[in-house]
């Protein structure tokens, strides 16, 4: 009788992941809300491999992008270096106490709000300063969506598609604030059009840092032709554009901080989006850029935690 050993097993179980390919490949389109909503246009394809390490008998797949499977990276300590100074003008407010049940939290004016799975946001909260970015951009930017976002973030913004365009880039913008009821509407699309998927590549109504009107999503003109698929607006392809390249080197000089790296997957519960960037002043964008943590890192592990559950 033959007998297969374990190391063949072994083998069996890694080739038969590395065959497991799953595109998703979903189009949604979303209009301006009542709360205003920005408008949402996506096409995402997530492809699943198999980890590098093929000799995991658990041999789970894992969903990653093109290169190389997640890891975790470990929490930092605390330290004083990460206490933000307060030499600059644009410093934002840390909010050291709760300001809210987890799910009914009003950050006001603040930019350094946690917005996770676990911290959300008001179902009423929505942003006073709300302005359209078209108002401030030109259109080849925009693409003549009714994206709207807090004033606050203008001017940097302004400054950094400028300085972009100077060095012969060609950045849009997909999609800025999202209210409530617009990320409620993607939300709940997502989980109709791919269930297996939608957890981690959409948060929950009250959950998304766009709904701080301070969170923007950039496009790329390059993005159709290296992923292949045409009028594709949001690919972990980003990160080969040029546009993707030059915001990963430079928007923490505009106060700009990617909030889900490649890493972090396994942290925030959200996949690698290297489209997806917050401002929060130059400053602690700066620092965060230095010492290669997310905001969510930062937070965690330098304040109290902003919510009573
Ligand atoms: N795609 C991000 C996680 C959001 O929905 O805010
Ligand atoms: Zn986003």
């Amino acid at each position: 009788m033959t007998t297969i050993s374990p190391s063949q097993i072994s083998r069996f179980v890694a080739i038969a992941i590395i065959l497991i390919v799953a595109n998703v490949l979903v189009s949604c389109q979303i209009d301006s809300g009542k709360d205003g909503g920005s408008q949402i246009a996506a096409s995402i394809v997530i492809v699943e491999t198999a980890p590098k390490s093929e000799s995991n008998s658990n041999a789970t797949p894992v969903l990653t992008s093109d290169i190389q499977p997640p890891t975790v990276t470990p929490l930092p300590t605390m330290t004083s270096s990460l206490t933000p100074s307060s030499t600059t003008t644009d410093k934002p407010t840390p909010s050291p106490t709760p300001i809210g049940v987890c799910n009914q939290r009003n950050p006001g004016d603040d930019l350094l709000t946690l917005v996770t799975r676990d911290y959300g946001l008001s179902r009423d909260f929505v942003p006073y300063d709300l302005v359209d970015i078209s108002d401030y951009l030109p259109q080849t930017v925009t693409l003549g969506y009714p994206t709207r976002a807090r004033r606050i973030t203008m001017e940097p913004l302004q400054k950094l598609i400028d300085d972009m365009i100077a060095d012969g880039l060609y950045p849009q913008i997909i999609s800025g604030y999202r209210g409530y009821s617009a990320q409620a509407i993607a939300w709940s699309k997502w989980q109709n059009e791919v269930p297996e998927t939608a957890a981690i590549i959409s948060a929950p109504p009250g959950h998304s840092e766009h709904q701080l009107g301070t969170t923007f999503d950039f496009g790329s003109p390059e993005l159709p032709e290296i992923v292949g698929v045409e009028d594709i607006q949001f690919h972990t392809y980003f990160y080969k554009t040029s546009e993707g390249q030059w915001l990963l080197e430079n928007a923490h000089e505009y106060g700009f901080t990617l909030s889900y790296p490649r890493e972090t997957f396994e942290m925030t519960g959200f996949f690698y989006e290297p489209w997806h960037y917050r401002y929060i002043g130059t400053e602690l964008a700066t620092q965060l850029k230095n010492d290669n943590l997310t905001l969510f890192e930062y937070l965690s592990t330098s304040q109290e935690a902003p919510c009573i559950p």
